[in-house]
């Protein structure tokens, strides 16, 4: 073993809540091969976390070559399981002393005395490194803008095709692999500068299979939520995911679980009995839940753009279709019990829900956060405040009415053709484009509701020159 240690030690380059990172790896799994700055290495707990990223490369590796794979997803090239002393040993050559697992764990170790002994203690993960940035430095306009000679038009375009790219990232996720990646927030994502800075999803740490339908996947994911707090200010997590969470955690509805078989030593298995209570959820319920999404999104909203956006329109229209999406599970007739509620939400919404909104949510957050900066050309804002909007429209948790995956950029694409048609876009007249959207939103089924009281068309309309010009180039 001692011959794989890299003497001097990789640096540490990520530290997460679950691992250090380091590059190039602190060890290798006996391979040399990975012993060099185009890898790195994740220590971790070998626990579900580790495994979830072991069940996901496998998947993905089964399904995609590499070459087909590595622009969108940084998945483990190789893991191998290490016991105490093991990392004793590789951490005695270390001289790197910033990871966690010194502080908290190797001086510590006493706490953890009921299974240090383990065989299988830590997990290291190789990666091939993704050389780049995190999408959250990506949104730090002050930082990224030099990298576009200040060219907010550049910068703002490129946002969209990462915008877009990430649909596709998250449909096959979703779709053609049957996963939930389920923490895709801004940190988790590398802009690649090897590849046109495109972005990579990294951390399958919380990623789990979705199978419709399927009790053994349903229990799987029941117990997911045995294991962490409900926080309603979570706003990054999606409208289901609190939803549970409220379902399972909140204080106030705790006095109708069903408390016949609990055995407060396991939280599992109050979950279990929670499923088993007959369904209490009515729309005073409901509303209390909606209110207190609509709370803490909309501080946060007004809070990151300094109070500039008007969301007097956005935050009814949350109302309404939260109202219109979970007022259906007071209907004690078609859901008589809780594991019922929870079991439709599993099969008919979940998997696409969660992804997608962890997208919409950080190019909401980036789009607002940045609101004052993009205010500065006119033209560009003028589309940024329809960006904005068209966001909120498909935050909407209804599949039939928003787009999604690769129906966003699609839908941008008919729009961009049906200008490019027109000769004289100045003359075009307003009822020519709205009737031929309408027909497109008809073909594909989907409710143009939202669409048309959030002036989505009209804005569209208005901005065409700009349409064109962004998706000329
Ligand atoms: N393949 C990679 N290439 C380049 N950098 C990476 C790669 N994987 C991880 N990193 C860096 O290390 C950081 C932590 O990685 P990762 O998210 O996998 O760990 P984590 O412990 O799950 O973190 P957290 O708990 O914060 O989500 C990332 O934010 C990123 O900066
Ligand atoms: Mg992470």
């Amino acid at each position: 073993m001692n011959n794989n240690i890299l003497l001097y030690g990789g640096d540490l380059i990520g530290q997460g809540a679950d691992g250090c990172i380091h590059k190039p790896p602190i060890f290798s799994c006996n391979i040399k091969k990975y012993m060099n700055k185009k890898y790195i290495s994740k220590l971790q707990f070998y626990n579900s976390y580790s495994k979830n990223e072991i069940n996901a490369s496998k998947i993905i590796n089964s399904k995609y070559s590499y070459k087909q794979y590595k622009n969108y997803f940084s998945v483990l090239v190789k893991y191998c399981v290490l016991n105490f002393s093991q990392l004793n040993v590789l951490f005695s050559y270390n001289n790197n002393k910033d990871c966690f697992f010194y502080t908290d764990f190797y001086e510590n170790y006493n706490h953890f005395d009921s299974n240090y002994n383990s065989d299988k203690l830590f997990a290291i993960s190789i990666y091939k490194y993704v050389t780049g940035y995190s999408l959250k430095d990506f949104f730090d306009i002050n930082k990224t803008i030099l990298l576009y000679k200040n060219n907010i038009f550049d910068y703002f375009k490129h946002s969209i095709n990462i915008f877009f790219y990430l649909q596709k990232s998250t449909f096959i996720i979703n779709n053609n692999l049957n996963y939930v990646h389920n923490d895709l927030h801004y940190n988790n994502i590398i802009i690649n500068t090897n590849n046109n800075n495109l972005p990579v999803i990294i951390d399958f740490g919380r990623s789990f299979k979705y199978i419709k339908n399927d009790i053994t996947f349903y229990n799987k994911f029941i117990q997911y939520f045995s294991k962490f707090d409900f926080k309603p200010e979570r706003i990054w997590d999606s409208f289901h995911i609190r939803f549970i969470y409220y379902i399972f955690k909140d204080k106030s509805l705790q006095k109708y679980y069903n408390t016949k078989n609990i055995l407060d030593t396991k939280n599992i298995l109050d979950i279990e009995n929670i499923l088993d209570t007959e369904n209490f959820l009515d729309t005073k319920i409901i509303d209390d839940f909606i209110n207190m999404i609509i709370q803490y999104d909309f501080d946060y909203y007004q809070y990151i753009c300094k109070f500039k956006f008007d969301f007097v329109y956005i935050k009814n229209m949350y109302k309404q279709f939260l109202k219109e999406f979970f007022y259906i599970f007071s209907d004690k007739n078609k859901f008589p019990y809780i594991n019922d509620v929870i079991y439709h939400i599993y099969n008919n919404s979940y998997h696409y829900s969660i992804d997608s909104y962890s997208v919409i949510f950080s190019f909401l957050d980036f789009f607002l956060s940045n609101y004052n900066n993009f205010s500065k050309e006119n033209q560009l804002f003028s589309f940024v405040q329809f960006f904005i909007k068209y966001l909120f429209v498909n935050i909407n948790p209804n599949v039939n009415t928003k787009f999604l995956y690769k129906h966003h950029y699609k839908f941008f694409k008919h729009v961009y053709k049906f200008f490019k048609d027109h000769e004289n876009l100045d003359l075009l007249k307003y009822e020519i484009f709205y009737r031929n959207i309408v027909i497109y939103f008809k073909d594909l089924n989907i409710n143009t509701h939202f669409f048309i009281n959030n002036d989505i068309f009209k804005l569209l309309y208005d901005n065409r020159n700009f349409v064109v010009l962004l998706f000329d180039k």
